[in-house]
């Protein structure tokens, strides 16, 4: 357990925003994690489980509490087509292992910027795929109960960037590994529209989960930043999704509403660019020229900049549309 005190949240997240942190530890081996929050309670404060940061923002004042960091790392294929990943690996090289191995599930959710622990937190999804369909099982520590536990799909609840981790049971389990159903074959046709539209262009042929994961990952290269390069948090906020009845109504004003096996939504990206937004500079935070629902950090100092920049867009949104865009990161807050 490595504990180290007073550490910007913009040095731990790729937004890069935020103030010190009182605590951060590092946890390297599951016997830790009940120390970690016992360390916590001893001093009364607060938990906040973070991995690589890709999609938390901090505030100006920091965390008054502990973040806890996996670091625990491993992938091993199990029988039966079963991958059990440890949670602090980097997701995208768990996508790279079996895409090598031709194994079929995750390869659409390549370069996906995060720790394998969260991916199940929010459901991340991509081009058709995302974790709840390949998702058996999570070892977690429950730190209500101060028990080790193995949460089934069942327990996690998943639906558009949700799970019960992220809601009914937020903060409440660290996740120390995932295990993941996989299967030797190729992706179902039809593909996500972007990927059918870079075949046709490609006269690509090959459909294997490498070659899958080629295409998203130039898709990918295309339209959103690297974290590492420009300070990002991805997507900043969420698709809309409408029942039938909100559905209709949408097109008779002939907003472009897609139906799909996941329901109905609007592009909430299609709504900030009619909006007037892509590409715009708003105190110091860029609407993606290429994906309007990507806001890139380039020159904010402040959560307050940030915090001005969404309320501006979500406003004009609402005005034009009737819609409230909802914001896709969590925060670290000492509320
Ligand atoms: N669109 C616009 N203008 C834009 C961006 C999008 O009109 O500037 C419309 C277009 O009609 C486009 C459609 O939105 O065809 C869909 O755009 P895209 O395929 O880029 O996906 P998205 O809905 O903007 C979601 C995820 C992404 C994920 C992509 C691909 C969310 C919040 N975002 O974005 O996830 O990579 O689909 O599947 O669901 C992330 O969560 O950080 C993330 C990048």
């Amino acid at each position: 357990m490595r504990i180290s005190e007073n550490i910007l949240i913009s040095s731990l997240t790729t937004m890069r925003l935020g103030g010190p942190a009182k605590y951060v530890i590092e946890i390297e081996q599951p016997a830790e994690i009940p120390e970690a929050y016992n360390f916590a309670a001893q001093q009364n404060l607060p938990v906040f489980i973070l991995g690589y940061g890709a999609n938390v923002i901090g505030h100006d004042d920091g965390f008054n509490g502990v973040i806890l960091i996996n670091r625990m790392r491993g992938i091993e294929i199990v029988t039966g087509g079963q991958i059990k990943i440890m949670g602090g690996e980097y997701w995208d090289d768990v996508v790279s292992y079996t895409c090598e191995r031709g194994l079929t599930g995750i390869e659409a959710l390549s370069k996906i910027p995060g720790y394998a622990a969260a991916a199940p937190v929010q459901n991340i999804g991509a081009y058709g795929q995302d974790i709840s369909q390949t998702f058996v099982s999570a070892d977690v520590y429950d730190s209500a109960a101060g028990t080790f536990k193995t949460l089934g799909r069942q327990d996690l609840n998943f639906s558009y960037r949700k799970s019960a981790l992220n809601t009914t049971a937020k903060g409440r389990f660290f996740v120390i590994s995932i295990t993941l159903a996989l299967k030797h074959g190729q992706m179902p046709r039809p593909f996500y529209n972007s990927i059918e539209r870079h075949i046709e262009e490609h006269a690509i042929t090959d459909f294997s989960p490498q070659s899958i994961r080629t295409i998203v990952s130039a898709i990918r290269a295309a339209k959103l930043p690297d974290p590492r390069e420009k300070a990002s948090a991805g997507s900043f906020f969420k698709n809309i999704y409408l029942t039938a009845a909100e559905a209709d109504f949408a097109e008779s004003k002939g907003y472009p509403v897609h139906r799909g096996q996941d329901g109905n939504k609007i592009n909430s990206g299609w709504l900030i660019e009619q909006a007037g937004f892509k590409g715009a500079l708003l105190h110091g935070i860029r609407v993606s020229p290429t994906a309007a629902l990507v806001l890139i950090n380039e020159s904010a100092t402040s959560y307050a900049d940030l915090a001005a920049a969404r309320s501006e867009i979500v406003t004009k949104v609402y005005d034009k549309f009737g819609y409230w865009l909802e914001q896709e990161p969590v925060e670290i807050t000492n509320k």
